[in-house]
């Protein structure tokens, strides 16, 4: 069985922002899409040293502010260059109105 980190209430992040959180020197971005889909990722992107969390969120894709890469949140999956290398996903359950994520 997994064990699973609360990150806070549900509202820590409001439809259609991105949040930056950082648990034990490692960064994540939590995103909530328009549609209120919670996804969390790796918060630095894998292309070069920039934070994901300053970014534009627009429904389930960040793009990155140092050289606009952009990635699909809910897979990790880059869906514009120069970002080639997918991020790492995590994933964010509500459960009573906290939400809960398994990291690895
Ligand atoms: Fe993110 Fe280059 S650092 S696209």
């Amino acid at each position: 069985l997994e064990s699973r980190t609360d990150l806070g209430p549900a509202d820590i992040v409001m439809p259609g922002q991105v949040t930056r959180i950082d648990i034990e020197d490692h960064t994540y971005a939590l995103y909530r899409t328009r549609r209120n889909a919670y996804a969390l990722t790796d918060g630095i992107c894998t292309h070069g040293s920039a934070d994901l969390s300053t970014g534009h969120l627009d429904d389930c894709i960040i793009e990155c502010p140092k050289h606009n890469g952009r990635f699909n949140v809910l897979t990790g999956e880059p869906v514009r260059r120069p970002a080639k290398i997918p991020l790492a996903t995590y994933p964010v359950e509500v459960v009573d109105g906290r939400l809960l994520v398994a990291l690895r």
